[in-house]
């Protein structure tokens, strides 16, 4: 897995807001906007096996980066390529090889008891039968 992320720049178009109830009508109907820039060209490659930490102060872009390298978000400038694919332009395709998490929230689900959870998960990975049981086996082992 290669990560490349050139010149990446996402501007987020913003209605202006107008003070007050005739405000929020005006705003409703206005077709004035302001350009909020979220990421302003980043660029960086990660090679295969490699593992790296993203920081910044709240607001620096950090979540709109990940955003755009997990296909959430088109860029509005720049290119990332994660495993020789475009994460906007085949989200689906990407999505089969990464997993992300934001706000806390894991892949579990709270209604399922958890083989069902790890069962559900298995036919979106579209993990074979074999495999499953043989790293659900190995899991229940060292784990216990
Ligand atoms: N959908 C959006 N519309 C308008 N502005 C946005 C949107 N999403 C993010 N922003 C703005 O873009 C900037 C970057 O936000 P982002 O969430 O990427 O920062 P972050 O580094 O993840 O911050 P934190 O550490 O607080 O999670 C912030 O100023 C934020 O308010
Ligand atoms: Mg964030």
């Amino acid at each position: 897995m290669m990560i490349t992320v050139e010149n990446l720049t996402k501007e987020f178009k913003m209605n202006k807001k107008y003070p007050g109830f005739k405000g929020a009508v005006k705003s409703f109907f206005s077709r004035e906007y302001t350009l909020k820039k979220a990421v302003e060209d980043i660029s960086f490659t990660i090679a295969e096996g490699e593992i790296v930490g993203y920081i910044g102060a709240n607001g620096a872009g950090k979540s709109t980066t990940i955003k755009m390298m997990t296909g959430i978000l088109t860029p509005t400038k720049g290119r990332v390529l994660v495993n020789g694919v475009v994460p906007y332009e085949d989200r689906q395709k990407n999505a089969k090889d990464i997993g992300v998490v934001f706000g806390q929230k894991t892949q579990l689900w709270w209604d399922l008891p958890l083989s069902e959870t790890f069962s559900l998960l298995k036919d979106i990975y579209e993990v074979e039968e074999n495999d499953y049981n043989e790293r659900m086996a190995f899991l229940n082992e060292v784990l216990e």
